[in-house]
Order: C-alpha cells, then structure tokens, then sequence
C-alpha cells in the first residue's frame, strides 16, 4: 500500500474546495436584496445590478452559482427567484431562513469579500493581508515562486493529465506552455507526445523553478524553458502552438484581447492557440464549479472564469480562426483552440 500516481478525475476534491462558496454566496445574496427583487419581478443581469445598486460583472458570477444551486432561474434572457427561494430566502416569507443562514455562517471573511465585490465590481481591500498576487508585479522573490508552483502542481496536475491526452498536440512541432507555473502542463504534454518540443514560459524567477520540475520528471531532452514577461518583452519565436492554461483567467477582458494578439504576433501562419479553463456556459446560468471558481477571481485576482462565447470573441479580435472547445476529461476543464489563418 501507499501513495499512488495521479489520475484524470479530481473532481472530489474539487467539489469539496469550491463548496466553501455556497453558504456565503447565500449570504452576499440575502445581504443586498437579490431574492427579495426576483421574487417581485423578472429582471436582466443589468437591470437587476442597477435595482441593487451593485456591479453587474460580478452579479452574473453570483446569479450563474445561485442558478446551478436552484434558487433563481433565467427565462428569455431575464432572472427570477424560484419557487425554493420565494418560500425560503424572502425576508417577509413565513419560511424566511435568512436569520439562521446569515447567524451560522462561519465564513465571515469570504462573504464580507463577495459583498465588497459585489457592490464595487472590484477586488476587495488591496490592502493589508490582502496584497495582488505576486505575479502582477512582474517580478517576485524566489521563495514566492517556489509558493506559487508548489500549489499550482498540485492544482494542476489531474487537468493537466486529461488535456496531455488530446491528439492534437501530436500535430504540432513545438508548445510553449505560457504562464507555465510549475510547467506540470507542459511536461506531461511532452511526456505523452515524445516527438514534441516544449517551452516553459513564465517569468523568471517563476521559470528558474520551473526548471527544477523539468529536472525532476527528467524531461530535460523535450522541455526547456524561458524567462519572459507576457506582457513587456519579447516572445521566443519557433514555437507553433501557445498553450495557457488558467493564465487568462487572472486577467481582464481588455488584456486577455492584449495576450491574444501578442500570441497571434508570435506564431506563424497555420499556428495554435490553446487555453485550458474551467469554461462558464454561454448563457451564464451555471455550472457551479465555474462560477464559484470565478468568484475565486474576483476576489483575488483581476480576472474570472469566461464562457467559450467570450473566448470566441476574444480570440477573433485578435484575428484567429477556427475558435472550438471540449472537455479534456481532466476534471472540470476544457481546452479552447483557434487556428491563426
Ligand atoms: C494561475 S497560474 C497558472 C500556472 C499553470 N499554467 C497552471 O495552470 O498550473 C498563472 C501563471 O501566470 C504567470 N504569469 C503572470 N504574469 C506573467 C507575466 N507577465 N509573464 C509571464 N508569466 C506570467 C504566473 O507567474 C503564474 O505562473
């Protein structure tokens, strides 16, 4: 008996982490009136931020994990309370559990940061124990990067298992993995396609610790890797295919379309682009794991979980072709892919 490798579904584990979500999104919700106005009338995300006085961005993550939960539902485009929630969540209700839930909720902390964001849009006090990730500073101390991969691997490594399985990578040449953390996609990418060039991208500090993971899993012959900034330097050219994943996820709508074209710049003609993410459906009603992840952005970083219909547009700005996506098979991912034409 022991420890045994890692396999594709993590889901579990998964659930269990994102679970955290649920009573204090319940709570956010109770505190700034959302059932109390769907059980009134039918309102458009939109609508129902400018009713409640708070930022609509943030509101279609909640109203997408209330959905999948059950207690409001989307008709042609506007949300209402369901029977659940008009009977239990209104506050003039007979049944009202509001009392109970906001008293025995000990996740005080994560709700006070759903209800900052909710009401400003932004990510709640940058300010003592709260500071931006190391990464958006562009530079950070080794021991923070060392942090940064030793969490990601772990995060990563069941997705990064179901996406190394996907038949295209063995049409390519060459991957750069951008924003390649502890490189665990890259390396087991490489490892199930061995005719395959990869390059760890990140920046420097972050790809120095990288390269211990290139070391470890003794892939030294396929995997490199490089020191870049995404944002300020240049790009290795050679590559023929860009792989991100959870990197758009950390950024706002207006740098996502700045990765893409950078990215778009960089490959040849023919070239791929690739992101691996946990996708919100196009309509914004679920699943929960998606929008409770995304929740997770938006208090802690300046990003969000986007629907493939946001990546399609992203991506097409930037001039790719050929957007698609599926699930990898590794937990709750899926891989993105456009072609640059
Ligand atoms: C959420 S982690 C994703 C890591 C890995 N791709 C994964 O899915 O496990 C985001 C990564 O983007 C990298 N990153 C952030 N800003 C960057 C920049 N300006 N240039 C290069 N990489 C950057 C971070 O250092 C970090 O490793």
């Amino acid at each position: 008996m022991g420890a045994l490798p890692p396999t594709i579904d993590d889901t579990a584990i998964w659930d269990a982490w994102l679970s955290q979500f649920r009573l204090p999104i319940l709570n956010a919700n109770l505190e700034v009136g959302t059932f109390e106005a769907l059980s009134e009338g039918a309102y458009t995300t939109e609508a129902l931020a400018k009713k409640l006085g708070v930022d609509a961005r943030a509101l279609a993550m909640h109203l997408a994990a209330l959905s999948a939960d059950g207690f409001v539902e989307k008709r042609l485009g506007e949300w209402r309370a369901t029977h659940l929630a008009r009977t239990w969540l209104h506050p003039e209700a007979t049944g009202f559990w509001g009392h109970f839930l906001g008293s025995i909720d000990r996740n005080e902390h994560l709700r006070g940061r759903l209800v900052e964001s909710l009401r400003t849009g932004k990510r709640p006090g940058a300010g003592v124990d709260e500071r931006p990730v190391g990464w958006e500073q562009g530079t950070m101390a080794p021991e923070v990067a060392a942090n940064i991969c030793q969490f990601m691997h772990a995060h990563s490594q069941a997705p990064a298992l179901g996406a190394a399985r996907q038949p295209v990578f063995g049409e390519l040449e060459c991957l750069m993995d951008v924003g390649c953390g502890s490189g665990v996609y890259g390396i087991e990418i490489a490892r199930a396609h061995p005719a395959l060039k990869v390059v760890l991208m990140d920046l420097k500090e972050v790809a120095a610790e990288a390269q211990k993971y290139v070391d470890r899993y003794q892939v030294g012959a396929q995997v490199s890797t490089a020191g870049v900034n995404m944002f300020t330097e240049a790009w290795p050219s050679g590559p023929d295919g860009h792989f991100f994943s959870n990197v758009f996820h950390d950024w706002s709508d207006e740098t996502c379309r700045d990765l893409a074209r950078r990215s778009f710049e960089a490959l040849p003609s023919g070239g791929r682009i690739f992101l691996n993410e946990i996708l919100m459906d196009d309509d914004y009603t679920g699943p929960f794991q998606a929008a409770a992840f995304s929740l997770l952005m938006l208090v802690g970083t300046l990003g969000k979980q986007y629907s493939l219909a946001e990546f399609r547009d992203i991506l097409e700005s930037a001039g790719f072709t050929e957007v698609s996506a599926q699930r990898t098979g590794g937990g709750y991912y899926s891989l993105v892919s456009a072609r640059k034409p």
